[in-house]
């Protein structure tokens, strides 16, 4: 590298620009070119990398060393640079307290994620490797409530089985949506007690729901982040309807259906 010949851009700017130049080449080839938002974390951390690694090679010698740290030597020491120092010195410590200030600010906002409780169903769904049609989907088994009274009372027992072995750890064992679990959920487990839920659902909406759990949410449901399982996975179409019974009896609440309407 020849010496005497006057650098055309200072080292100081040199480093500068190459820092810049790199983070603005993340958000070019993330955000623009692949339309993938790079997370702020990882550009912190490939930051991170590239200003070391940048501050290696720039004062990998003395002599670079010194350029580089030239101008701010000279900002602190040079008697001729007076003026510059003060302003520096005053307008940098003022940015630092605003920035600081106005990012401790409280926000107002109301949080932005929406929770629609009851989206609207799907007509027709997959589960159980079938399609079911929701408007014409009936539980077989609430017929033998008139019809067969003793037969029903066995159904809502094993309904009530099946709710103890699965639901309970998060909708608890009173159905109100204090099982062991629900301190640790968010949306919580919803409470079958509350006037707001199964009561004004139909049983179809219900099997639905809990054959295809949070993942089965339409999209206008979202955000969700629901932690309520898909059980067609875990318990048969039989024990769904069994269990849909035993949350009406237990609660005392009726199903809503469209001909008591
Ligand atoms: C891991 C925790 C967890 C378990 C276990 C669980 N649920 Fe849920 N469930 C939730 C959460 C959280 C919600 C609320 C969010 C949602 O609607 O997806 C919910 C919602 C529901 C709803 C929707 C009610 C409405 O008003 O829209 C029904 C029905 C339901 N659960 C039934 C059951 C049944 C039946 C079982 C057992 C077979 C069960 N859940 C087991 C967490 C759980």
């Amino acid at each position: 590298m020849n010496t005497t010949q006057k650098r055309r851009i200072p080292l100081l700017l040199q480093m500068a620009l190459v820092i810049f130049g790199t983070y603005f080449g993340f958000i070019l080839v993330f955000d623009v070119l692949l339309g993938q938002l790079i997370p702020k974390s990882l550009l912190t951390m490939y930051m991170v990398f590239v200003v070391s690694g940048v501050l290696m090679v720039y004062t990998f010698t003395e002599e670079g060393t010194r350029e580089l740290t030239a101008p701010i030597k000279a900002l602190v020491e040079d008697p001729s640079k007076r003026n510059i120092r003060n302003v520096v010195f005053v307008i940098v410590p003022l940015l630092a307290g605003y920035y600081t200030y106005s990012s401790m600010l409280p926000s107002f906002d109301p949080p932005t994620e929406l929770r629609t409780i009851h989206p609207a169903p799907p007509n027709k769904f997959k589960a159980y490797g079938k399609s079911f049609d929701l408007t014409k989907l009936e539980n077989p088994y609430r017929k033998f409530e008139k019809e067969d009274p003793a037969k029903f009372k066995e159904h809502v027992r094993e309904g009530g089985d099946v709710y103890i072995k699965n639901c309970q750890y998060c909708h608890g064992d009173k159905l109100d949506g204090k099982g062991p679990y629900a301190p640790g959920l968010n949306p919580t487990p919803l409470n079958f007690q509350d006037v707001g839920t199964i009561a004004q659902l139909q049983e179809s909406f219900l099997f639905w729901r809990i054959a295809t759990g949070g993942p089965g949410l339409p999209d206008e449901a979202a955000p969700w982040i629901s932690s309520m399982p898909i059980w067609e996975n875990f318990i048969t179409e039989d024990e769904t309807w069994k269990v849909i019974l035993f949350l009406y009896d237990y609660t005392g609440r009726r199903p809503r259906t469209w001909e008591h309407e």
